[in-house]
């Protein structure tokens, strides 16, 4: 028989492609976040899920279906309880791809670039007929060359952004659980405690996972430490940054400009966030290109195909399952 399968949202071809010849498959029918209600029914004798870092999947949810793996097109996995997986012995998987290193990177910098640039004011400034002739102060912003970027998480994303920094001319800081070597051997960047680098960097871009321990890592305290005319930039989860206090800071002048790919309660985004000239904005699209959307979705599909083999995935996200399953 073949393995039964749910898709919440339409993935790039290939993926889908994959799943086509080897599963019974069912596709979320329309192109939108589906409800809770609608992935349980979705779920019904389904073996295998792929899910979206859009969906919440909790272990009651889990229930609806007979599954045995939860692919989820992302590398993160915070929207999936894992515990609640392992327990129930089914399988969860991620998309640590190239791609989802290098695209979000150069979206890291294009955010930095476009804030510290002023990217999008210039271009609304054209648009709506501001643009009279080159003048000397017009729109003045920063240069990044010379300055000190501070990465906080030196993952594969961190490590990507560090490698385009020292391509800029940038000094690095970066703040992880430990030290890494080849930072410092190769980009010549220098460890440090997380407020050194709040104190010292003009520019801190975030790259850590949502975790318990993650989430508001940048509240009122550490966005007091900033340096004067600092940027903050997050294309890491939203909930990382504590938005209040973030809006509060940049009202406050204590923070210089923020570009924010991710939102604390996305899709909503705080009023605050929208008003404000020096704040640049993007609807989490760090990792949206066709090629790592494609890469991920093959990615996607292979775990998930392995999983329902009986094999164990190229990104098994919890290993303790297969003890469980013995
Ligand atoms: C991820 O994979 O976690 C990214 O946020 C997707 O864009």
């Amino acid at each position: 028989m073949r393995p039964r399968v749910f898709v919440t949202r339409r993935i790039p071809r290939p993926g889908l492609e994959l799943l086509e010849e080897a599963t019974d498959l069912r596709v979320f029918a329309e192109d939108r976040m589906p409800t809770r209600e609608e992935i349980r029914a979705g779920l019904q004798g389904r073996h295998g899920l792929l899910s979206l870092l859009t969906d919440t999947i909790d272990g009651p949810l889990m229930d609806a279906g007979d599954l045995r793996v939860i692919s989820n097109y992302a590398v993160g996995v915070d929207n999936i309880d894992v515990l609640a997986a392992t327990r129930r012995g089914i399988m969860v998987t991620n998309t640590p791809v190239e791609g989802l290193r290098e695209s979000p990177a150069d979206h890291t910098f294009a955010l930095i670039l476009a804030l510290s640039r002023r990217i999008v004011e210039g271009d609304r400034m054209v648009r709506q007929r501001g643009f009279t002739g080159w003048g000397p102060e017009v729109l003045l912003g920063t240069d990044v060359y010379g300055k000190t970027l501070g990465i906080v998480g030196a993952g594969g994303i961190g490590a990507a952004v560090a490698t385009r920094a020292a391509g800029f001319g940038m000094q690095i800081l970066y703040h992880s659980r430990a030290p890494k070597e080849e930072w410092d051997a190769g980009l010549g960047a220098q460890f440090v405690p997380l407020p050194q680098l709040l104190r010292e960097a003009d520019v801190v871009t975030l790259h850590v996972p949502l975790s318990a321990k993650t989430k508001h890592l940048i509240g009122a305290t550490e966005l007091q430490m900033m340096k004067e005319g600092a940027f903050l930039i997050n294309a890491s989860r939203g909930p990382v940054v504590d938005e209040e206090a973030l809006v509060a800071a940049l009202k406050a002048g204590r923070v210089a400009g923020a570009a924010l790919d991710v939102f604390e309660h996305e899709p909503e985004v705080h009023p605050g966030l929208r008003a404000m000239s020096n704040v640049v904005l993007t609807p989490h699209t760090a990792s949206a290109t066709w090629e790592t959307r494609i890469e991920m979705a093959v990615v996607a599909a292979e775990n998930l195909l392995a999983g329902l083999r009986g094999e164990v995935p190229p990104f098994l996200v919890n290993p303790e399952v297969l003890s469980s399953q013995d």
